[in-house]
């Protein structure tokens, strides 16, 4: 039992991070709860964290990046037509529709966010395998074992208790299942320093470091079976070429959305990923994909 469930206390809330994805400071961008990030990823909401120049040096193949990036977990879970996903925190569907239509399986998404999860259902997906829910991670809204698989992707850093979510995922999925997992956690080295400006950047409660997570994880009640670590991405293909694409490619689309807010926005988004690459090169952050099996 978490300690807040022997308190009888509630989840702690996980409001700010809806607030932070439905804030409407980004009339005309045509993916409603995106922010600037669904400017350049479109429905994938995280990093191209792959080892290809090609694509950090293109604003328009970051997508396509971003899309690798779901297949490989795809990949790594073993997900096929046989399963049932549930990916945690979704966003606006992106992995639920593209997993559900490269693999077979059914996959449904939670989400805090109900502007996000209105736009993912306006996007479709393949009929009769794909549905979204409205709820917190710390407190899933479906029965136990109901899934085969729970998925996580660069999510988990806005979750107040993270362990509890775990628990949530681990009561949700069959025995035998899956939880794949993508995030990025901080290492042994990182500071106080470091915390902060990860909170001040990216609207978040805290960040576990590696070992807290798989220790959190195994304490969950899962195995780890597989993990990769893409923070040689972050540390160098990212490193040497976001600073000269994001520039040349989105900044100015940012700067035009909005004559008062427009340069401020794409200032400081460019100054929470450059705070991330200088993380990665001085090995205080990783960005980490795993899977792991329910027991
Ligand atoms: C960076 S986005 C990633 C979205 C998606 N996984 C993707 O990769 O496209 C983080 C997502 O987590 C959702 N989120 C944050 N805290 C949550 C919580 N406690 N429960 C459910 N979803 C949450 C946000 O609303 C947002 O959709």
């Amino acid at each position: 039992m978490r300690q807040s469930e022997d308190e009888g206390a509630g989840p702690a809330d996980a409001t700010r991070a809806a607030e932070y994805y439905d804030a409407a400071w980004l009339d005309g961008v045509e993916l409603p709860g995106t922010g600037i990030v669904g400017l350049m990823l479109g429905d994938q909401l995280h990093p191209p964290m792959v080892d290809d120049a090609g694509v950090w040096g293109d604003g328009a193949r970051w997508v396509e990046g971003a899309r690798e990036c779901t297949r490989r977990l795809a990949r790594m879970a073993g997900i096929g037509p046989a399963d049932t996903v549930l990916d945690v925190g979704c966003g606006v569907g992106g992995a639920v529709r593209q997993v559900s239509a490269e693999t077979g399986c059914r996959a449904a998404g939670l989400n805090v966010s109900a502007l996000q999860l209105r736009t993912a259902a306006s996007l479709g997906g393949p009929a009769g395998r794909v549905a979204y829910l409205l709820g917190d991670a710390q407190r899933i809204p479906a029965r136990e074992r109901a899934f085969t698989c729970a998925w996580t992707f660069n999510m988990f850093y806005h979750i107040p208790d993270k362990p509890r979510a775990l628990a949530e995922m681990h009561r949700v999925v069959a025995p035998g299942g899956r939880l794949a997992f993508d995030d990025w956690v901080l290492t042994g080295d990182a500071d106080e320093a470091d915390r902060a400006g990860l909170r001040h950047h990216w609207s978040s409660p805290d960040w576990m470091t590696d070992e807290e997570l798989l220790d959190a994880i195994r304490q969950a009640g899962f195995e780890l079976r597989e993990l990769q670590d893409y923070t040689d991405v972050g540390a160098g293909v990212m490193r040497r070429l976001f600073p000269s694409t994001y520039d040349r490619d989105f900044a100015p689309r940012i700067r035009a959305l909005d004559a008062a807010w427009g340069q401020r926005m794409a200032d400081d988004f460019r100054d929470a990923v450059q705070h991330t690459i200088d993380l990665y090169a001085s090995g205080r952050l990783r960005y980490l994909q795993l899977v792991a099996e329910r027991r």
